[in-house]
């Protein structure tokens, strides 16, 4: 497994001796170790196996809510049967060190389930289902069908209407709340992560150069290269888990270090 490369090293060692904020921007390429499929890039990538348009937009949920609701329901099932990977584990364990804002592009939960705290889940969250009409919060039954692909989806207790997933399909707005601490954290931290991310969604992918405007390092942790690459001061070329784990054990060693040179 590789080491960290000095200059992000250097990085994080000068956000740490400064007091800074790491902001951490994470992309499907984050929960790809749990087997969780990405939406771009391989073959078995979620946009390359199924229409985005007939199954992640208000429109296509208006012409056939039980094929968006089965389909979101088999990607439920497949984070439910997943595990946290080493990374999440890792990203839990420097934000112990680190003062640390998590912003996620991720609808699945292994962050949290790994133990972080998600401060913006700008893209929503698979989970967080609601009714489509009136916006009434839902729990989600557990109408799981091994197959299924469509599912009459729940009806609002309120309304009536139908229960949608919480996530944000193509041409909605992101959740104002989500949106704000991205900004916020892309604004006020010294360090930014970018890990697993295609960098081709704005707003969200817009927070890198967001942040490099308000002075912070961008440190792009990604096998392949991106539309960010270019634009961030460090690439990493190492998968989310290698990477973070590695990174994740260095606040010890600067700690160690420093208190040494005190
Ligand atoms: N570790 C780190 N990065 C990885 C790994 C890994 N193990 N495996 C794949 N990647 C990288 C890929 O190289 C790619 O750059 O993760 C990235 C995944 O890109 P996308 O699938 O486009 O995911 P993302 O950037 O999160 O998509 C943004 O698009 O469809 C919308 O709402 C959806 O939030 C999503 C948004």
């Amino acid at each position: 497994m590789d080491t960290v490369p000095a200059a992000v090293a250097g990085a994080l060692r000068r956000t740490i001796d400064g007091g800074g904020i790491v902001c951490v921007l994470t992309g499907a390429g984050m929960s790809a170790e749990s087997g969780i499929p990405t939406f771009r890039g391989t073959r078995d990538s979620l946009w390359s196996r199924f229409d985005p348009m007939r199954l992640a937009t208000a429109d296509a949920w208006r012409e056939d809510p039980a094929l968006v609701w089965g389909w979101y329901r088999w990607r439920m099932q497949g984070v439910r049967d997943a595990q946290p990977n080493a990374g999440h584990r890792a990203l839990a364990e420097l934000a112990r060190h680190v003062p640390l804002s998590l912003v996620t592009q991720n609808v699945d939960d292994l962050h949290e389930r790994a133990g972080s705290v998600v401060d913006g889940h700008v893209h929503g969250s698979l989970f967080a289902l609601r009714c489509f009409a009136c916006g009434r919060a839902h729990t989600a039954l557990d109408d799981y069908m091994e197959g299924a692909q469509r599912v009459e989806p729940m009806r609002c207790t309120a309304c009536g209407d139908r229960i949608r997933p919480g996530v944000v399909w193509f041409g909605e707005a992101l959740p104002d709340d989500a949106w704000a601490s991205a900004v916020d954290a892309a604004e006020r931290c010294a360090l930014m992560l970018v890990v697993g991310t295609s960098g081709l969604v704005y707003p969200a992918a817009g927070l890198p150069a967001l942040a490099r405007r308000h002075g912070a390092t961008v440190v792009e942790i990604n096998p392949e290269p991106t539309a960010l690459s270019a634009e961030v001061d460090h690439v990493w070329r190492a998968t989310a888990a290698e990477a973070l784990q590695q990174l994740s054990v260095l606040p010890r060693s600067i700690d160690r270090h420093s208190s040494a040179g005190r």
